[in-house]
């Protein structure tokens, strides 16, 4: 069976960015491959986090994952797996400089801090660790991290390219992207890639909000100044909506156009509510209702399990590299 991977930060908190781009996409797939889904912690602390509030932004992000729909069987948590950062060395040491410096979100994200750890340097590389570690043959993600799955797929290449003795070392990742929602956009600027860092109360709607509060951002929303709603050509604020929209309900185009096409503003930001509203509601009951042990013990079970792939994985890469090993 082919292998699905894919990482999320426990960080800020999820929004349906994250969800379409992602996570809807983890849950879909996931019977038809072997699949891990890693709540990736030392990504995290790339940046600085206060150590008990990450604490419990990892239960509540295991929570969640646990709601959509994700088999507990396939929830790793990253910091467990001691094996992603022996590998993320192991790489560091094939990876040129120049590869992780030309990476946009690493030049964003240290533009924007006055001190930058290595780790923000080194994040695509312990990414791409997590991702090569299992052999993964596809990865679901948000069109942000294309770039870091292309970079992975380079270190793969030159590892097996350097290291060509005992054959092909690591398995060719590829992207999974969903066809409505791999870019949404902030509320309150749609310019801007939905964030879970971003500020703004009115930026992102987050998994767990109250309908009260979805309804009262989306009706907030930036549009323009156009009558009602031009389907070939919508502004950025209109299209992120209707994005939004689609995403959640998966309408087809047609239906699409037939229902929205100039349609008012206020019309439509009161429908995209709605399907926001109907789409979380079963994941946040499913939420309320699961016990904290469960949380606890699905995170355990599952790291353990991946272990064992993981060290398959390292002995392999480990042997390749003239390292010595026991088997
Ligand atoms: P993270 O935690 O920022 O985001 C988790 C997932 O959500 C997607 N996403 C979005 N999709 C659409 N619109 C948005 N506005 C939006 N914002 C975020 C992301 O693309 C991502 O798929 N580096 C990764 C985590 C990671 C990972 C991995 C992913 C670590 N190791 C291995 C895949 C494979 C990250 O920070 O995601």
């Amino acid at each position: 069976m082919k292998r699905v991977l894919s990482g999320i930060q426990p960080t800020g908190s999820p929004h349906i960015g994250n969800y379409l781009g992602a996570l809807k996409n983890w849950a879909k797939i996931q019977y038809d491959y072997d699949s891990i889904y890693c709540i990736v912690d030392l990504h995290a602390i790339t940046a600085y986090q206060d150590p008990k509030e990450l604490n419990t932004k990892i239960q509540q992000l295991a929570g969640i994952l646990l709601a959509i729909g994700i088999d507990k069987k396939s929830l790793v948590l990253q910091s467990r797996v001691p094996e992603h950062a022996e590998l993320a060395w192991l790489l560091t040491c094939v990876t040129p400089l120049g590869w992780l410096e030309r990476m946009t979100q690493y030049k964003a994200k240290s533009q924007a801090q006055e001190t930058i750890s290595d780790g923000l340097l080194q994040y695509p590389v312990l990414m791409a660790a997590d991702i090569l570690l299992y052999q993964a043959d596809v990865v679901p993600v948000g069109d942000d991290q294309r770039q870091h799955v292309e970079l992975t797929r380079d270190i793969a290449q030159r590892f097996n390219s350097l290291y060509p003795e005992h054959g092909e070392t690591f398995t060719m990742p590829a992207t999974h992207l969903p066809t409505v929602g791999a870019r949404v956009m902030g509320l309150d600027d749609p310019e801007k890639k939905m964030s879970k860092s971003e500020p703004g109360a009115g930026h992102a709607i987050g998994l767990l909000d109250d309908p009260a509060v979805i309804r009262k951002k989306i009706m907030r929303a930036t549009t323009d100044s156009k009558p009602g709603v031009d389907f070939d050509d919508p502004g950025a604020g209109v299209r992120n909506l209707l994005a939004i929209y689609q995403a959640f309900t998966e309408a087809s185009n047609e239906d699409m156009r037939a229902r929205f096409s100039g349609m008012r503003y206020g019309d439509l930001k009161k429908t995209v509510a709605e399907a926001v509203v109907a789409g979380l509601e079963p994941i946040q009951q499913r939420y309320r209702e699961i016990p904290p042990e469960q949380i606890t013990e699905a995170l355990r079970l599952g790291s353990e399990n991946a272990r064992r792939i993981a060290n398959s994985t390292l002995t392999k890469v480990k042997r390749a590299m003239g390292l010595f090993t026991f088997d």
